[in-house]
């Protein structure tokens, strides 16, 4: 029997918000207390406004979280902000490795190893990006730039309780541009190849998140493909009501991906495949497991 994952449907605020902008949050709040309970929801304000954000969500369904963090606990770093700080004011995730802290910050895949080991030493969840540019697809390297930014930024102690990973092409951020669903299915499924190679059984269990230009009219296609187990979203999260149709599209989604996988199911055990199940299969109830074979994992498509 495959395996559903929960979605998680995340907003990265970026350098945006004020405390101005918290009647907007109190909104989503509003809101989001009407959605289906299958879909986890997160907000990444600036560290500004962590504690303000976590003390509202306190008993909600939204969860907050940070977006980057020092790889230290504390010490002579001016102007920087340790996982341990941003625990302590209320996040419970924190992103590492996002395209735009490794392009503005220069920070390499080793640091980004470091960062993700620093939230889970804080006692929180990482979200790792990764994501190839526009130059970079051009020539063909997309695979390759994913196989080495996931082999060198995840640490050995990834779980798929301690780890989400966001795949965002960075041509797709902030454009209106979205890769098709076929290739969001080929690079979701050559990422859950690579995790559950090198972690078999979390690897199964790990979130894969898809970020870029995901808007409400968007987000349940992508959320239908396999081995989206969500979004990573970035403008479209500052509104209330943009953020909450994307969570609404999401929810409706993976609530009838659950009852089709259930249909499906019934059906294959009423027929002949009774004896073999879904035996083997992984991911989010993804019924073209034969498509996925290890040979994402060693060449470019
Ligand atoms: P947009 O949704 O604005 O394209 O940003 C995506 C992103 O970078 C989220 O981290």
């Amino acid at each position: 029997m495959t395996e559903s994952l929960r979605v998680l449907i995340a907003g990265n605020w970026k350098m945006n918000g004020l405390r101005a902008s918290l009647p907007e949050f109190e909104a989503m709040l509003a809101g989001a207390a009407a959605l289906a309970a299958r879909v986890d929801l997160l907000v990444c304000p600036p560290a500004t406004l962590v504690a303000a954000m976590a003390e509202k969500a306190r008993g909600s369904r939204i969860a907050i979280g940070a977006q980057d963090c020092h790889v230290q606990v504390s010490g002579a770093h001016t102007g920087d902000i340790s996982a341990e700080m941003l625990v302590d004011a209320g996040a419970g995730f924190i992103i590492v490795g996002h395209s735009e802290r490794r392009a503005d910050h220069g920070e390499s895949d080793a640091r980004v190893r470091q960062k993700a080991q620093a939230v889970w030493r804080a006692g929180a969840r990482a979200i790792v990006c990764v994501g190839e540019t526009q130059a970079q697809r051009d020539a063909g390297q997309t695979l390759d730039i994913l196989r080495a930014q996931l082999s060198l930024s995840l640490p050995d102690e990834s779980s798929a309780d301690n780890l989400v990973v966001a795949y965002e092409p960075v041509w797709a951020i902030g454009t209106g541009l979205t890769p098709t669903p076929k290739d969001v299915e080929q690079i979701h499924g050559f990422i859950r190849d690579l995790v559950v190679a090198r972690w078999p059984a979390e690897g199964k269990r790990m979130r894969i998140l898809y970020g870029g230009s995901v808007k409400p009219s968007n987000a349940a296609e992508l959320m239908a493909v396999a081995n989206v187990n969500g979004a990573l979203v970035g403008g479209a999260s500052l509104k209330a009501a943009d953020f909450l149709g994307i969570c609404a599209a999401c929810a409706w989604q993976s609530g009838f991906a659950q009852v089709l996988m259930f249909c499906v199911s019934a059906l294959w055990r009423l027929g002949a495949g009774v004896s073999q199940g879904w035996r083997g299969g992984y991911g989010v109830g993804n019924p073209r497991i034969d498509r996925v074979t290890p040979r994402h994992l060693r060449q470019d498509r």
